[in-house]
């Protein structure tokens, strides 16, 4: 699935993790994510408080520090005797954006090198003292337990960006996501500023595109948000960006040049850089809605994939470019400026006189070396203003140039990433798969983010050198407010936390039990995170004589309430106790509630009654699936078109073996489950984009339409023996997933493998 085409899914080891642990020590209490390289918990606790003496020894360079901690110790009402040193040393001692923290009754040492190492060292002793730091005002000074901590960065560029065209986030919230970004030790916060949906910064040789580019009537996005809102109030659009303009009612947004100051110099003063992107040449119908003759067709407007894109064949296109490229390098200090450059609909450019004739001069082969040249010449003009470009991977397709900087997003081509390091240039790691937060999230979505591995691209060690970092990208499509932008960001966030600064060893348990130590701080801080899931049951549920509801709630703490009555469970709704026998039909809702009784997921259980579907009997059952392929576009599995048949084999797995499949195909496996014994097997369906299984010629999981990574779930009580099977795909263009996997009678879960087919 391409990221910007969904429809809502319908919608090296370079550190050493070691933490000692005293007998006297509470676990929990140091729970600090990302994990620092070396924690040694230590007897005692520090209680920062009104009378804390902050001593700067050497501190000047430690400002944003020091104002921080007497925030901090502003906010209480404690009187205790004690100090808090913070000590500059070499880089050769503390590596940049590396601290070292000691904390003992009585007396903290910060040491570090560099302001972002000081600032980074604020953010652990925020999470060392949780949730108790944002519920104000406290008595009692905020407790610190005694540690030793030693630590670094793994990457330099530990990145967030937020798209803030498709939908706009007020400067206010942008405030909140760098405190944020702070606290969990990200440094660079990309702004997507422009894009097809609106203009968001001010360019003053150009005003017409904030006072009118920057607002719009509702478009079909808005639309499926409203249409969403009436299901979950986070969809709808917010209030405060609508304006009346001329009579009419607009929605959007934008920042002044001077409101953006404001902003780098916060974020500047909490370590974190803001990197602009104005996303060009494609992706700028903001723009050329206004200025229709900077595009090829001179009139803009939509194209067959994407937008019109500006015509790189004209030099009126780099005037306006340059223009814009000349304020945007002028207002932000960031050594980068991102051209975007990604989806562009290069097909706009074929048949153009004026591109022809530039083809012909410049001795370009080809569409993609048409782009090239406009990204290579933005980029001459970036460096004369002395700065660097950063592009989508796209900008690789026509030829890169040895300087720029490749951020990578498209999975379905791996091996973008290692064309890239071959030639040099510096990569930021974002795929889709692992780093796209406007994903749907389900049970997998966070492990998955802490699953990621940026130099799993087909990166050898010499090639690895050239990642710089990673970022976690937040396209807002269908993410119109403030609360939605939470759900679908936290706990993701944590995870991509931990590959970005540390992450030496995968400890996917302890690392879960982070997240959850620090939900408390998370709901403190007001932040609407997606809660953890609850498991242990499957939503589409059989009996045969009679079973039993067990839930698994991850959150100890949180209640988890149901109701039987197709009512929503609220906090008067019975509350689950352990196993429930189920000897009838019936349906549960259930949800977690956390402490202050607010609602996470909620899941619908059917438990239908059934008898063992008896077998099949095969007179000469063979190993194997047979297997058949179809190219072409389809929207829902029940499209597939018989007559575009184009590969039939025999196949022993749930795999593709086509060689090279089309961008958009369909398959079909079929043949016969076989049941090892008589019983109820739990079938898990994950796919990227749509897929459906059928069993018993009756469908039994449908996770079909064009959708990111989603799993869903279904049970079949089954006799022992053969069982008819049918596994349809689709690939809606963008990368695939398909994976099955069965949950036997057993209780064993495991991927679906070629003893349990035959045809
Ligand atoms: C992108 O998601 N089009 C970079």
């Amino acid at each position: 699935m391409k990221c910007r085409l969904i429809n809502l899914a319908l919608l090296s080891v370079l550190v050493c993790i070691k933490i000692t642990v005293n007998a006297q020590v509470v676990p929990g209490k140091y729970t600090v994510i990302p994990q620092p390289s070396v924690l040694s918990p230590q007897p005692g606790h520090f209680i920062l408080n009104r009378n804390t003496v902050i001593n700067p020894s050497s501190g000047v360079l430690f400002g944003a520090a020091v104002r921080e901690l007497k925030t901090m110790k502003d906010k209480t009402t404690a009187v205790v005797k004690n100090t808090i040193s913070l000590k500059s040393v070499h880089e050769d001692v503390i590596p940049k954006g590396g601290y070292k923290l000691s904390v003992k009754s009585g007396e903290v040492v910060l040491t570090a090198s560099t302001t972002e190492g000081a600032f980074a060292a604020v953010s652990t002793l925020k999470q060392l003292i949780g949730a108790s730091l944002y519920k104000l005002p406290s008595k009692t000074g905020f407790e610190i337990p005694g540690v030793e901590i030693s630590d670094a960065p793994r990457f330099e560029w530990r990145g967030v960006h937020l798209d803030v065209s498709r939908h706009f986030f007020d400067l206010e919230y942008l405030r909140k996501m760098i405190d944020r970004m702070a606290l969990y030790k990200f440094n660079k916060f990309h702004l997507h500023l422009t894009d097809d949906q609106g203009w968001r910064i001010e360019i003053k040789k150009y005003p017409e595109l904030t006072a009118k580019g920057a607002w719009r009537t509702l478009n079909k996005q808005d639309s499926a948000c409203l249409v969403l809102a009436k299901d979950n109030p986070d969809y709808e659009l917010p209030e405060k960006h609508f304006k009346m303009i001329d009579g009419a009612r607009k929605y959007g947004g934008f920042y002044t040049q001077e409101e953006m100051k404001g902003l780098i110099k916060y974020a500047a003063d909490r370590s974190v850089e803001i990197i602009p992107e104005i996303d060009m040449p494609g992706h700028m119908m903001a723009a050329t809605a206004l200025m229709p003759w900077l595009t090829s067709n001179g009139k803009g407007g939509q194209a067959k994939d994407f937008s019109e894109p500006l015509c790189p064949c004209k030099e009126t296109t780099f005037e306006f470019a340059e223009n814009v490229f000349t304020e945007i390098a002028a207002l932000f200090p960031s050594k980068y400026i991102h051209l975007g450059a990604d989806e562009v609909e290069k097909s706009s450019w074929k048949n153009v006189p004026e591109c022809d004739a530039l083809m012909k001069k410049e001795g370009l082969k080809d569409i993609n070396q048409l782009q090239s040249y406009f990204v290579h010449r933005m980029e001459r003009f970036f460096n004369s203003k002395g700065k660097k470009l950063i592009g989508w991977d796209e900008i690789l397709d026509g030829g890169i140039s040895p300087t720029a900087t490749l951020m990578y997003w498209r999975t379905w081509v791996p091996d973008a990433p290692r064309h890239a390091a071959e030639k040099g240039n510096e990569l930021i790691m974002t795929p889709g798969e692992f780093c796209y937060f406007d994903a749907q999230q389900d049970a997998n979505s966070l492990q998955k983010v802490y699953s990621f591995d940026p130099y799993n691209f087909k990166l050898n060690t010499a090639e690895r050198k050239f990642v710089m970092g990673v970022q976690a990208n937040i396209w807002t499509e269908y993410i119109p407010s403030e609360q939605r932008l939470e759900y679908m960001v936290f706990p993701r966030l944590l995870a991509m936390a931990e590959v970005a600064w540390g992450k030496p060893s995968l400890d996917w348990k302890g690392f879960e039990q982070k997240v959850i130590d620090q939900l408390p701080m998370l709901d403190a801080m007001k932040i609407n995170y997606r809660f953890l899931d609850l498991n242990g049951f499957s939503v589409n549920s059989v009996f045969v004589d009679k079973a039993a509801l067990e839930i698994f709630n991850p959150v100890k703490n949180f209640d988890v309430r149901y109701t039987t009555d197709g009512s929503v469970p609220n906090l008067s709704s019975k509350l689950y106790k352990g196993k429930l026998i189920i000897e009838r039909p019936v349906q549960f809702k259930l949800a977690a509630f956390n402490t202050s009784g607010k609602r996470g997921e909620l899941y619908t259980v059917n438990y239908e009654k059934q008898d063992y579907a008896p077998s099949v009997q095969l007179a000469s059952p063979k190993k194997g699936l047979d297997f058949f392929y179809y190219p072409g576009a389809y929207h829902l599995v029940k499209d597939i078109n018989e007559k575009a048949l184009e590969v039939q084999k025999v196949t022993s797995a749930i795999e593709i073996p086509v060689e090279k499949t089309a961008d958009q195909f369909a398959t079909r496996h079929k043949g016969y489950f076989y049941a090892a014994e008589q019983g109820i097997y739990t079938f898990f369906l994950r796919s990227d984009d749509g897929s459906v299984l059928k069993l018993e010629g009756k469908m039994l999981v449908d996770n079909d339409g064009w959708h990111s990574s989603f799993e869903k779930s279904a049970q079949i009580a089954l006799a022992k023996g053969y069982h008819p099977f049918e596994l349809l795909f689709l690939e809606g263009g963008g990368g695939y997933t398909l994976k099955l996997e069965v949950l036997l009678p057993s209780g064993e879960r495991r991927a679906v493998r070629a003893e349990d087919f035959y045809r």
